[in-house]
């Protein structure tokens, strides 16, 4: 697994150097000439800080905001809050906001082998990213996270600003009897990192503002796309068809992928494209054939394309 969209990183750092920013920061400039620091005219604005990654994150987590199936084991628990920029005033839109946690048994998918209540079996489960709305609002709704070892309940976050700016970073909750022992969340940098907790019949709900050291603006020669829409699935040439028939499709980041045929009872026929692939323009071709190179009636099938970001199918008819 890999997938930051660290091509599209180095390509926004440069565009974070713009002439709106440079007008922005002249502000600052005092009369006379004399740069006067920014700070010396603001109130206090503290960026959120950073905290151990730890050995369970996992990329190309889902882009989704509940992270817990229904039934999964443990208290609801609804997790929100804006991401600032680094005035501390403007929200960021398109931030990717990535989170992962415990199970209610302490337990991390992934990496451990987890009892959840998990219907579908999903493998990121109790993981998941979204993108920060155009008033830089994010949500998940999840399970309270449980104890393991002697760390406090947490959440871990990475976040990544349009302009590639990242924050790695874990939030607690007030109360917690083992935050005092945990050289991590009794950091006095953790100060702001742990949140007190409101509960309703629903469940959990806790609140939790990020700033980010990143611009309030871009200056960007194109408009920022989030990443999912890079993804695309095309339709089939020629469809109907007789030999073959191409797919095209578009990987939005570098991510696993399948190309796959079934018969419209979702019966597997053949699997055309499967693996690690990078971000950019594919084709995949079906000749009408299964996995063991048997001709296939004429029918009409359906062409699915996954990947952890986006699925799509479309069908196809093949006349012999
Ligand atoms: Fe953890």
């Amino acid at each position: 697994m890999t997938a930051k969209p660290s091509n599209r990183k180095s390509v926004r750092k440069a565009a974070t150097v713009s002439r709106r920013n440079f007008l922005k920061s002249s502000m600052t400039l005092a009369a006379g000439g004399m740069l006067i620091p920014f700070k010396a005219f603001s109130t206090e604005c503290d960026f959120t800080t950073d905290d151990i990654e730890g050995p369970f994150f996992a990329e190309d987590a889902p882009w989704r905001s509940v992270i817990a199936a229904a039934d999964e084991p443990g208290d609801r628990f609804f997790f929100g809050g804006k991401v600032f920029a680094n005035d501390c005033e403007t929200p960021l839109e398109n931030a990717i906001v990535d989170i992962w946690h415990a199970s209610n048994d302490g337990c991390y998918t992934i990496f451990e082998n987890c009892t959840t209540g998990n219907p579908n079996n999903d493998d990121y489960n109790l993981r998941g990213r979204v993108y920060s709305d155009a008033d830089g609002n994010y949500a998940f709704e999840t399970i309270r996270p449980g104890f393991y070892g002697n760390r406090p309940q947490h959440f871990h976050l990475r976040m990544m600003a349009q302009d590639g700016t990242e924050l790695v970073t874990q939030v607690y909750f007030e109360g917690d009897p083992n935050i005092a022992s945990d050289s991590w969340a009794s950091d006095p940098d953790a100060v702001n990192r742990i949140i007190p907790l409101t509960e309703d019949t629903n469940g959990f709900t806790g609140n939790f503002d990020i700033v980010l050291d990143s611009p309030p603006f871009l200056d960007t020669d194109e408009p920022w796309k989030p990443i999912p829409e890079y993804f695309a699935l095309f339709p089939a040439f020629p469809n109907p068809f007789n030999a073959y028939t191409e797919i095209r499709f578009d990987m939005g980041m570098d991510s696993h992928a399948a190309v796959e045929v079934f018969d419209l009872s979702g019966k597997p026929i053949k699997t055309l494209s499967e693996g690690f692939l990078n971000a950019g323009e594919h084709q995949a071709v079906w000749n009408g054939k299964d996995t063991m190179g048997n001709s296939v009636p004429s029918g009409m099938y359906v062409i699915r394309f996954d990947t952890a970001h986006f699925s799509d199918f479309q069908k196809v008819v093949l006349i012999k």
